[in-house]
C-alpha cells in the first residue's frame, strides 16, 4: 500500500525525522484556516499517490491565508496523471538552500535492501539516474545490520556529501531506516531532503510503501487505507480473502492457484485477438478449497463488474477435486439466482474430472458451456464476450 505524503509526514514525525508543520484540507476554507494556524509562508500541496506534483501545478507557495485559499481552489479537482486531487496539505514553507535525495527500498533481485542517495536532489530520480548516473550512489544494505551510524555515514559519503553535511544527514538516514524496518515498508523515499538557509536538514516530501504481507503485525496500518479510493469489488473480494485484481477487459476469469490464473489471462488475451480484441476483465484466484460458497463469492464479484461480458472458470482439480468444484459452480448459480446473467464457460481437469463434468452436464444450466481444454475454453469465452 502506498501512502499519501501527509501520512508519510506523520510517520516520519513519529520517528523523529525532521519535518515541517503540515495540516490537511479538503476545501479552500480549510486551507485558509490551516495557513492561518501555521502562519507565515506556506506551501499548498496536492495529496495524490503519484510523483511530479510540482511540475503538474500541484504544489503552490502561498504568502497569505488568502493566497492559500486561492492555491487550494486551483489544486483541488486537478487531474495529476489520472489522479484527481481531493485533498491538499498545507505545509509550512521552507527556506531551501540545497535539495538532496535519499531512499531505502527492497532490492528483490539481490535479496537485499538498497539505499539510493544523491547530493543533487530535487530532480525526479528516474531522470537523475539517466542523465547523471554518477551522481546517484547505490549502497547495498544488509537487512540484518541495517543502517546504523557507520552505514549512514558510508551512504552520505558515497553520495558525495561534504564532510560537514555528512554529520547532519547521517542521523536522518538512520531514522528513516527505522521507519523502513519498524513499519514494514518496502520503500521509504525522501525527495527532496533539504538543507535550509538556517542550516536545518528537513524531509520536505515523503513517499512510503507498506508491505501488505505484514498487515497481521501492523495493527495501525489498516487505518491508513483510503477506502474511498479502492475499487468496491476489490474491497469486497478482500473481505472474502479472495485474491482479486480488476483489469480493463471483458472476459471475467476465475481459476484456482495464481499460476493457473496467470496463464489463463495469457491464453484469454491471445484468444481475444481473434474475437474483436477482447481481454481479461480481472484476475481472481479462489485458491485451493473451491467450495460452493467460495465459488459463489467469486462469481458474485465478477458478475458485479458491469464490464464483464462472459466468464471463464478454469479449474484444475487437486486437493479439491473436480466434482467438488462442479458442485460449487452449480450451488453458486443456485445461490446467485437471477443475478447470474452472463454466459459461463467452464473447463475442468484433474482429480475426478469425469464426475465433475457429469455433474455440470446433469445440471444443464442454460448459462454454462463446458469445454474440454483451456484453449477451447478461452476461445469460447472470448467469442461470447464479443457477441
Ligand atoms: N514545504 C515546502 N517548502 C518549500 N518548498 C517546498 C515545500 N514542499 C515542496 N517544496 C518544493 O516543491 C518541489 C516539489 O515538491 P514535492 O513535495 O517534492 O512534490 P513532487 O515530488 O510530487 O513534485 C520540491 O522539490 C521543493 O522545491
Ligand atoms: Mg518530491
Amino acid at each position: 500500500m502506498d501512502l499519501y505524503e501527509y501520512q508519510a509526514r506523520d510517520i516520519f514525525e513519529k520517528y523523529g525525522v525532521p519535518v515541517l508543520a503540515g495540516i490537511t484540507a479538503d476545501t479552500p476554507e480549510e486551507a485558509r484556516a490551516a495557513a492561518e494556524k501555521i502562519g507565515g509562508v506556506v506551501v499548498v500541496k496536492a495529496q495524490v499517490k503519484t510523483g511530479g506534483r510540482g511540475k503538474a501545478g500541484g504544489v503552490k507557495v502561498a504568502k497569505t491565508p488568502e493566497e492559500a485559499y486561492a492555491a487550494a481552489e486551483a489544486i483541488l479537482g486537478l487531474d495529476i496523471k489520472g489522479h484527481v486531487v481531493k485533498r491538499v496539505m498545507v505545509a509550512q514553507g521552507a527556506n531551501i538552500a540545497q535539495e538532496f535525495y535519499f531512499s531505502v527500498l527492497l532490492d528483490r533481485a539481490n535479496r537485499s535492501l538498497l539505499s539510493l542517495c544523491s547530493v543533487e536532489g530535487g530532480m525526479e530520480i528516474e531522470q537523475l539516474a539517466v542523465e547523471k548516473p554518477e551522481a546517484l550512489a547505490r549502497v547495498q544494505v544488509d537487512p540484518l545490520t541495517g543502517i546504523d551510524a557507520a552505514k549512514a555515514k558510508e551512504i552520505a559519503e558515497a553520495a558525495n556529501f561534504p564532510a560537514e553535511l555528512v554529520e547532519k544527514v547521517a542521523p536522518v538516514f538512520e531514522k528513516l531506516y527505522r521507519v523502513y524496518t519498524e513499519e514494514d515498508a518496502t520503500l521509504v523515499e525522501v525527495n527532496p531532503l533539504v538543507l535550509t538557509a538556517e542550516g536545518a536538514v528537513i524531509a520536505l516530501d515523503g513517499k512510503v510503501s507498506l508491505d501488505a504481507n505484514a498487515e497481521f503485525r501492523q495493527a495501525g496500518h489498516a487505518a491508513l487505507e483510503d477506502k474511498a479510493a479502492t475499487d468496491p469489488l476489490e474491497a469486497k473480494a478482500k473481505e472474502f480473502d479472495l485474491n482479486y485484481v480488476k483489469l480493463d477487459g471483458e472476459v471475467g476469469i476465475i481459476g484456482n492457484g495464481a499460476g493457473l490464473v496467470m496463464s489463463t489471462l495469457d491464453v484469454v488475451a491471445y484468444a481475444g485477438e481473434a474475437h474483436g480484441g477482447v481481454k481479461p476483465a480481472n484476475f481472481l484466484d479462489i485458491g485451493g478449497g473451491a467450495s460452493a460458497e467460495v465459488m459463489a463469492q467469486g462469481l458474485g464479484i465478477i458478475l458485479g463488474d458491469p464490464q464483464v461480458k462472459s466468464v471463464f472458470v478454469n479449474v484444475f482439480g487437486g486437493i479439491t477435486s473436480c466434482d467438488a468444484v462442479a458442485n460449487g459452480i452449480v450451488g453458486a448459480l443456485e445461490q446467485l439466482g437471477d443475478s447470474a446473467n452472463k454466459p459461463l464457460v467452464v473447463r475442468l481437469d484433474g482429480n475426478n474430472v469425469e464426475e465433475g463434468r457429469a455433474i455440470l452436464e446433469a445440471a444443464n444450466h442454460p448459462l454454462v458451456t463446458l469445454m474440454a481444454t483451456m484453449d477451447e475454453g478461452a476461445a469460447k469465452a472470448a467469442e461470447l464476450a464479443n457477441r
